[in-house]
């Protein structure tokens, strides 16, 4: 079978996509608004730019629902202060990471919200999620507009790994870190580790 994207519904075209880009690693993303705001959010649409200047990628779609022709938190606060943390989620944490990605109002604190606690980063304002076994803390580096979404290129400026996941020689200990990763709609467990 062949689909021509263009002669199918834009809905379908994204089914299409997040069928096949699979799994996805997830960003659960902290931010803080002009007016000091905490915001958390999950982004599937993500991953390393470069290795060198360590840069990560993370792409947001416009608004949905009741926030149809609105901005996104996260992108308005990423382009507001320029700065966030990438927060990596384990199964542990992937309840509280589905919760936040409500269609919460801009004044809600996501972190209060969904019952995270926030950690004060080193170099930037938004805090990392405590919990979260590894962070990232980035500045916004550049945000290209993609047709309806928005593509934000952060750079690296901290990583915070918990001691019990750090192995030596600067690895990470995938078993014990437990990601779990997008689907279409749900998700899947990474507990099968195999060389090729
Ligand atoms: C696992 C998961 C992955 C998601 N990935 C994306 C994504 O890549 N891009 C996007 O725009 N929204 C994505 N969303 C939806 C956002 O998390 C959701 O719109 C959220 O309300 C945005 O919050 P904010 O307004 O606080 O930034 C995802 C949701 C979930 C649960």
């Amino acid at each position: 079978m062949i689909i021509d994207p263009k002669t199918i519904d834009k809905k379908d075209v994204y089914k299409l996509l997040t069928g096949a880009i699979v799994p996805r690693p997830i960003a659960w993303v902290s931010t803080v608004s002009k007016e000091g705001v905490y915001n958390l959010a999950p982004f599937s649409f993500f991953t390393v730019a470069s290795r060198n200047p360590p840069t990560l990628c993370l792409s947001i779609g416009p608004g949905i629902g009741e926030r149809e022709g609105t901005m996104k938190d996260t992108l308005r606060n990423a382009m507001d202060t320029g700065e966030l943390v990438i927060n990596i989620v384990s199964q542990s944490l992937g309840q509280k990471m589905q919760m936040s990605s409500g269609n919460f109002q801009a004044e809600v604190d996501e972190f209060l919200q969904v019952g995270v606690t926030p950690s004060e980063s080193v170099g930037v304002r938004p805090p990392r999620v405590l919990e979260a076994p590894i962070s990232m803390e980035c500045k916004v580096n550049d945000i290209i507009s993609v047709g309806t979404d928005h593509l934000v290129l952060a750079r690296l400026v901290y990583y915070h790994i918990k001691d019990e996941i750090y192995m030596e020689g600067n690895k990470v200990d995938l078993l014990k870190l437990e990601p779990i990763g997008r689907l279409a709609g749900g998700y899947a467990k990474v507990n099968e580790i195999f060389e090729l």
